[in-house]
């Protein structure tokens, strides 16, 4: 077939060369494709193992004959749902197409060249395209030894041009999480020119007494709280995300946020989620976090560290030659690990704890995987 000419580079904006792509974890499907019968374990992209809850699934299936009709653009049943779960105002709750679209947002809103996000790093890479699109300064403070956010270090480093300031925490991909004092205390500090951003993903599984954005914000503290269906609400699929900010928030969202970003079935099987998860998500947790530390000890007993994690999957360090081995090693047995290169940390991969049996093939296929490039 006939091409037309390639788009010629002078049309393509100059300064997107230094923002690098984002390389997601390998999907089943694929590694299937070339390894045919071997049972695949992914365990890369810290979805989980778990479906949807029942009441998603059901919402799912019951939304399928309306999809003719545009999704209700103010998302107003799941902003209601959140709110009144969250004990927060319905008006500054923001819903998007997974985090992801929703930390876009916040960069095409708010930065403009010249200003600065400061972060810690290695960490969610997402921030750090949305500050370099839009031709802001990334400043990346290294975090502590456990793979935690350095708060005293982020404080620090906030400068006249800053104009975000972002923890992730429990911190992708180390796993680290700050405490829920340090992060009162930081936010005291922090001048009023910034805007502290609190990245809460995998908030479902930090252990009793951990931080709680959303009670920040409840106590009246001008700071955006972000939050995800895609994890321990095992809806990665359908792209939901959510955020609290200041007031005026929204609105300053607006002109750049996409209509209809969450679609019909996806704000049917969140809210559906929310009504389930009292009763599904204790257990869930429950079995992410166990599988989570024998995963660490298992990895251990194999002569790894694993940083100590309060998420959903592991983060070890081997040197950026055995990262690179190991990968294919364990690719080849079917296990699907993610090397953390992109996250700013070339030497390490990120496993997923996922189910016992899960837990027991990643294991032995590290075994074998470190004899093999021993
Ligand atoms: C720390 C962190 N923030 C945000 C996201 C994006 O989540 P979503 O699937 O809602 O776009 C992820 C997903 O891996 C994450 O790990």
């Amino acid at each position: 077939m006939p091409h037309a000419p390639r788009l010629p580079q002078h049309l393509i904006r100059r300064d997107l060369a230094a923002v690098p792509p984002y390389v997601p974890g390998r999907p089943l499907s694929d590694l299937q494709r070339e390894l045919g019968d071997v049972p695949i374990t992914k365990l890369a992209s810290n979805e989980g193992p778990y479906p949807p809850f029942p009441a998603a699934l059901r919402a799912i299936a019951d939304a399928g004959p309306e999809q003719n009709l545009y999704p209700d653009p103010g998302a107003w049943a799941l902003r209601d749902a959140l709110a009144e779960r969250h004990g927060v105002d319905p008006a500054l709750v923001v819903v998007g197409n997974g985090m992801d679209s929703l930390i876009k947002l916040l960069c095409m809103a708010l930065l403009e060249p010249g200003d600065e996000m400061v972060m810690g790093w290695p960490s969610f890479v997402s921030y750090r395209q949305g500050a370099t699109i839009q031709g802001a300064t990334f400043t990346a403070v290294p975090l502590r030894d456990d793979g935690s956010y350095d708060l005293p270090a982020l404080a620090a480093a906030v400068g006249p041009r800053t104009k975000m300031v972002v923890v992730v925490s429990p911190n992708n991909p180390t796993g680290g999480t700050v405490g829920a004092r340090e992060l009162e205390q930081f936010l005291d500090e922090l001048p009023p020119h910034v805007l502290p951003v609190v990245d809460e993903a995998y908030y479902e599984y930090l252990p009793e007494g951990g931080h709680d954005g959303m009670a920040l914000v409840r106590a009246g503290r001008g700071l955006v709280v972000m939050r995800t269906f895609s994890k321990a609400y095992g809806l990665a699929g359908l792209r939901v995300g959510w955020m609290v900010g200041p007031p005026g928030l929204p609105e300053a969202l607006a002109p750049v946020r996409n209509v209809f970003d969450v679609n019909a079935v996806a704000q049917a099987a969140a809210v559906a989620s929310l009504e389930d998860a009292p009763e599904h998500m204790p257990g869930r947790i429950e079995v992410a976090s166990a599988e989570r530390e024998r995963m660490a000890d298992g990895l251990r007993a194999l002569g790894l560290q694993p940083l100590p994690s309060s998420a959903n999957f592991v983060f070890v360090e081997v040197g950026e030659q055995r990262a690179a081995a190991l990968d294919r090693a364990l690719t080849a047995r079917g296990v699907i690990v993610r090397p953390t290169a992109g996250f700013g940390a070339p030497g390490g991969l990120r496993i997923t704890a996922g189910t016992p049996e899960q837990t027991d093939r990643l294991l032995h296929a590290m075994g074998q995987a470190l004899e093999e490039t021993a």
